[in-house]
């Protein structure tokens, strides 16, 4: 399961290509901020607002450890280093994208402000009580073994530290595939809102906030859905390096499935007690 997981994300070159879109949108190469890669480097739905959105709802102290799970091309971790001062470290399955998270850090010159390693959240390569807190956006979709994934979640954060999660959730049916996860459904594992929340309880966490952001989801799905639409906006957009040939019916699926809520967009916000 997980070699197919890894093989859905993997695209060559990733770093290289996202860069030379960022050149081509007129930034300097030689100079790149930051700030440049915001529009390519949220792999999730409502991409930089969202990542806003959910670090709002987080309990962010400067000088924090956290871990992000699933941290694909890292523009989460970068951000919450940037903007909260925290030192995040990003673990993804996908060997590619820790590559391209790595060159993307080096080259807006945060290489030594986060740090990118290959590994699965079912097996965290972390002791016990190692960050203040951690964080998943949009990787539980690709995970069966949800109860594994939080038990593990919890055992690496420390006492009165937190977790939270922000992912694509099933309210009332299915999406037609392939979605930006997977191509079918045998790499897709939506559960509701509820479950979830039951297996964080199962892993031990207290769930202290739930917040339903499919309006704002499904909002910023439309409005990708109608950009790519004109042949000239997609030419100039990161969704086809990230995502791959297929990437229009990918996004008018999630898009349809927000909009008529089958599937929804929640945060859920814990604390391990
Ligand atoms: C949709 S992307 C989201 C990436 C990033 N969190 C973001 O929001 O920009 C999903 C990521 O989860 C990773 N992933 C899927 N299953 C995983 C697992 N079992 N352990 C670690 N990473 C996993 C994939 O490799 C991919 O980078």
């Amino acid at each position: 399961m997980e070699e197919r997981v890894v093989a859905h994300y993997t695209r060559e070159d990733l770093a290289v290509r996202l860069l030379a879109l960022v050149e081509a949108q007129g930034r300097d190469p030689r100079r790149l901020r930051p700030e440049d890669l915001v529009g390519v480097e949220d792999m999730h739905v409502g991409g930089r607002a969202a990542t806003e959105r959910f670090a709002g709802a987080l309990p962010l102290q400067p000088g924090m450890e956290l871990l992000d799970i699933g941290s694909g091309l890292g523009g989460a971790a970068r951000f919450l280093a940037l903007a909260y001062g925290c030192r995040v470290t990003g673990i993804d399955l996908t060997t590619a994208l820790v590559a391209a998270a790595r060159t993307l850090s080096a080259r807006v010159g945060m290489g030594d402000r986060v740090r990118f390693e290959t590994a699965s959240a079912l097996d965290l390569p972390f002791a016990e009580a190692s960050f203040d807190g951690a964080y998943t956006i949009h990787v539980g979709m690709n995970v069966a073994a949800k109860d594994r994934f939080y038990a593990e979640a919890f055992r690496v954060v420390k006492p009165g530290g937190f977790f939270a999660l922000y992912d694509v959730v099933r309210l009332a049916g299915d999406p037609g595939y392939p979605v930006p996860w997977a191509e079918s459904p045998e790499t897709s594992h939506l559960a509701t809102p509820e479950r979830l929340e039951e297996l964080l309880h199962e892993a031990g966490f207290e769930v202290r906030e739930v917040v339903d952001r499919t309006a704002e989801g499904a909002a910023a799905m439309a409005e990708s859905a109608a950009r790519i639409a004109d042949p000239g906006a997609a030419a100039r957009a990161s969704a086809p390096l990230v995502m791959g040939a297929d990437y229009r019916a990918k996004i008018a699926n999630i898009a349809a499935a927000l909009g008529d809520r089958r599937l929804g967009c929640f945060e859920i916000h814990c604390r391990r007690p």
